[in-house]
């Protein structure tokens, strides 16, 4: 037994830790489902009553959408104010065939916790909400004012939340904010996030006649909608794999030649990491290397396609309708809301004559970075030296959590985004995985992190 009472405490509920995340895990909590709506509350309320029975003054709060909660612990004398932002709605588990268990009935398997939300984001949040228990328990207070703001949004784009914290900036004034919500390199060499890319997201939808035309007797003389949307998304890029809607790089903000030599340092293994992904090329942007083009390059992708003839065998047709989901994934200092009006106008602009073409603009979220020299950062990496043994690596990701952002402009707080997972999680994926040993780390990491700050 150790002589830190944090220490004991972590010992002797470590099962507990286990078992306690299980059941949040089983809690279906779908945010884009709309027949899981209830189950979406339902783990909102579980989070609230843990949190309250702990002691923290703790609520479901109604934004417009799902419900946040919110939860604080002050003492109120001067010590750092401390905000845990996180997310306990989860992406939707299908295809549920390539699941080897059930995704809502969490079990260890090669030493990790399958289950949707296992590592995004159920797992990390709930790492913090662990670890500042364990300080409680340890030493009958926090050594930080804390509140928790645990969102159900997240994966549909926080719609609703950045309206609330500008209304409730007041109740969520905080010194550092901490974000566990991402992964860590390879071989569990831990890191700390300063960049998160931005989004847009638009449908395009195309129509080249009133009705389904026959291919023989129409066949040469008509304009067909899927061959239009192929048109147009392939000009999207050019031969060589650059964005080619004009203006689109603008605005994109090189990266210092301090910061290119910081990347070549990461260790990074792009025939690993090709190999992880399941791929057999890594095409982009050229004269970039491959992490230059992860971690600071906008991105453009297709992200689903559909019209014409879906089903078995052969239908003889010419398709009177199409559609496209095109994303992007955005770096400073690109305005999601410009570009999403360029590569509106540019898909118009290639369209085949005799091609109507409508765009929905879906969502938008900015991209965010994160100074490298604040208290919080120095203080995660010290909490980092003390359970890890080793310095954190400072990364930045293509992944995009669009609240940080908006936390950083409306609360004018230092954001740190501690990462706790793997990119072998396969989180959005099925059999997403959270390593037994690294919630375990994660806890402690937390606790420390709040100890570290505490002592300024
Ligand atoms: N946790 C992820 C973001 C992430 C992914 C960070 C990979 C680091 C590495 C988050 O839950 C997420 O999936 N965000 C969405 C945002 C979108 C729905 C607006 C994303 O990045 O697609
Ligand atoms: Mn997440
Ligand atoms: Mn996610």
């Amino acid at each position: 037994m150790s002589d830190d009472p944090l220490k004991r405490v972590l010992d002797e509920r470590r099962e507990r830790h286990t078992e306690d995340l299980f059941d949040l895990l089983r809690i279906p909590s779908i945010s884009t489902d709309p027949a899981r709506r209830a189950d979406v509350r339902r783990a909102a309320d579980a989070l609230v009553a843990e949190l309250a029975d702990a002691g923290f003054e703790a609520a479901t709060e109604e934004t417009g959408g799902h419900p946040v909660v919110l939860a604080r612990r002050q003492v109120g004398d001067g010590r750092p104010r401390v905000l845990i932002y996180g997310h306990y709605d989860v992406q939707p588990a299908d295809p549920l065939e390539l699941w080897d268990s059930d995704p809502f009935e969490p079990e260890v398997r090669d030493g990790a916790i399958v289950a949707r939300g296992a590592s995004d984001d159920k797992g990390q949040v709930y790492a913090h909400v662990k670890g500042a228990l364990a300080l409680l328990e340890a030493y009958g207070e926090l050594p930080v004012d804390l509140t928790f703001l645990i969102e159900g949004e997240e994966e549909i784009g926080s719609p609703h939340l950045a309206p609330w914290v500008e209304r409730e900036r007041e109740r969520l004034e905080a010194d550092v904010v901490l974000v566990s919500d991402g992964a860590m390199l390879p071989d569990r060499v831990p890191t700390i996030t300063y960049g998160l890319k931005g989004m847009t997201y638009l449908e395009v939808r195309v129509r080249t006649s009133d009705h389904d035309l026959h291919s023989g007797a129409f066949g040469g003389g008509v304009p067909n909608a899927a061959a239009s949307l192929a048109t147009m998304l392939a000009g999207l890029k050019d031969a060589d794999g650059r964005i080619a809607v004009p203006g689109f790089y603008d605005e994109v903000a090189e990266i210092t030649e301090e910061e290119r030599a910081q990347l070549a340092r990461v260790p990074f293994d792009p025939e690993a990491w090709a190999a992880s992904a399941g791929v057999h090329a890594t095409p982009g942007e050229p004269g970039r290397s491959l992490l230059e083009r992860l971690w600071t390059r906008p991105t453009l992708d297709v992200n689903g396609i559909g019209g014409g003839f879906q089903g078995d065998g052969s239908k003889t047709v010419i398709p009177a309708t199409a559609f496209a989901k095109v994303s992007c994934r955005l770096v400073p200092n690109q305005d999601p809301l410009r570009i999403a009006e360029l590569v509106e106008r540019h898909l118009r602009d290639l369209a085949p004559a005799g091609t109507e073409v409508e765009v929905v603009h879906l969502n938008h979220g900015d991209w965010a970075l994160s100074p490298l020299d604040g208290r919080g950062v120095r203080a995660a990496a010290e909490a980092i030296r003390r359970v890890d043994g080793r310095d954190p690596v400072f990364v930045r990701t293509g992944g995009s959590i669009p609240i940080v952002a908006d936390l950083q402009r409306l609360l004018e707080v230092e954001v740190v985004l501690l990462d706790m997972g793997l990119e072998t999680d396969r989180i959005h994926s099925p059999n997403e995985r959270f390593d037994l040993e690294l919630y375990h780390r994660g806890i402690q990491v937390s606790a420390e992190t709040l100890r570290a700050l505490a002592r300024g």
